[in-house]
């Protein structure tokens, strides 16, 4: 596995790859790799003889009071288990080389990154989009494959890439789960015992009101109400029904497509996890 530190590293490594006629996948993360992670990166190599995984905590969607300097790092754990995922390559760029001294572009997507987690968090799409645009710009994939736990961040990534015809093909993977159901977060580390036995409800309300969907359930409000008293222990930041394709609040009856997202605190540590309920 080849570890590329600068630009200049990734486009001589994947101009190789070119003449070679390999295809070229990206799977970017900001480390503290877990099982989650891994399962892109083999599911990467289904698209692609060549897998780079990108690995960098991006400040630029961390917002002021956020957890940028406690992010769990861990350089050397995560190239083993890069290694082990059979990647080709990782990329492990410094904030310097991706934010050179007088950086200014944004790439803003700004109403499918308003609500939800854009909410409390208004300006954390806008670093996700502009990272992501920078990585496809430098390393410029066949495929590029995210987790669908992050499903606003999925929706954002997907939209800018058809907005400003970026020249790949964005896969959505599964979300992957503990064997308990909990799903796989850099961030699941920070919970204690209590905080994680709780956190166990994001999953149970997410299946209740899968259920309830198979059932018959439409009715946004009650899907949401039912949630929301299964959630134990943590500090609700929302719980809502949107559309499944574009975000937008679901009026009435669903009719089509939704995805059941929420984000919950327990202590310090902020949580997501979503469902897709279809038809
Ligand atoms: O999901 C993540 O880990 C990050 O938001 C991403 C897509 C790597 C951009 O920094």
């Amino acid at each position: 596995m080849t570890i590329l530190e600068s630009i200049a590293e990734v486009r001589a490594f994947v101009a190789k790859a070119r003449r070679a006629n390999q295809r070229v996948a990206l799977v970017p993360t900001m480390g503290a790799l877990h099982v989650g992670h891994l399962a892109l990166m083999t599911a990467a190599g289904d698209h692609a003889e060549v897998v780079i995984t990108s690995i960098f905590v991006n400040p630029t969607q961390f917002a002021v009071g956020e957890d940028l300097d406690t992010y769990p790092r861990d350089r050397e754990g995560d190239l083993a288990k890069a290694r082990s995922a059979g990647c080709s390559a990782v990329f492990l760029p410094s904030v310097g080389a991706m934010y050179p001294a007088g950086a200014q572009t944004q790439v803003r997507v700004p109403g499918l990154a308003a609500g939800l987690c854009g909410a409390s968090r208004p300006t954390h799409f806008t670093g996700v989009a502009t990272i992501v645009l920078k990585l496809l710009n430098i390393v410029g994939p066949d495929v590029a494959i995210f987790g669908e736990k992050d499903y606003q961040q999925l929706a954002v990534i997907r939209r800018m890439v058809r907005d400003l015809d970026v020249p790949v093909r964005v896969l959505g993977h599964p979300i992957v789960r503990e064997p308990d159901g909990l799903a796989m977060s850099s961030r699941n580390v920070y919970l204690s015992a209590e905080q994680r036995a709780d956190a166990l409800s994001l999953r149970q309300a997410l299946d209740a009101a899968e259920a309830a969907w198979h059932a018959g359930q439409r009715d946004p409000q009650a899907i949401e109400a039912d949630a929301r008293a299964r959630i134990r222990g943590g500090e609700i930041d929302y719980v809502e029904v949107r559309d499944a394709d574009d975000l937008t609040a679901v009026r009435g009856a669903a009719t089509g497509d939704v995805v059941l997202a929420l984000a919950v605190r327990f202590g310090a540590t902020r949580l997501i996890d979503n469902r897709r309920l279809a038809s």
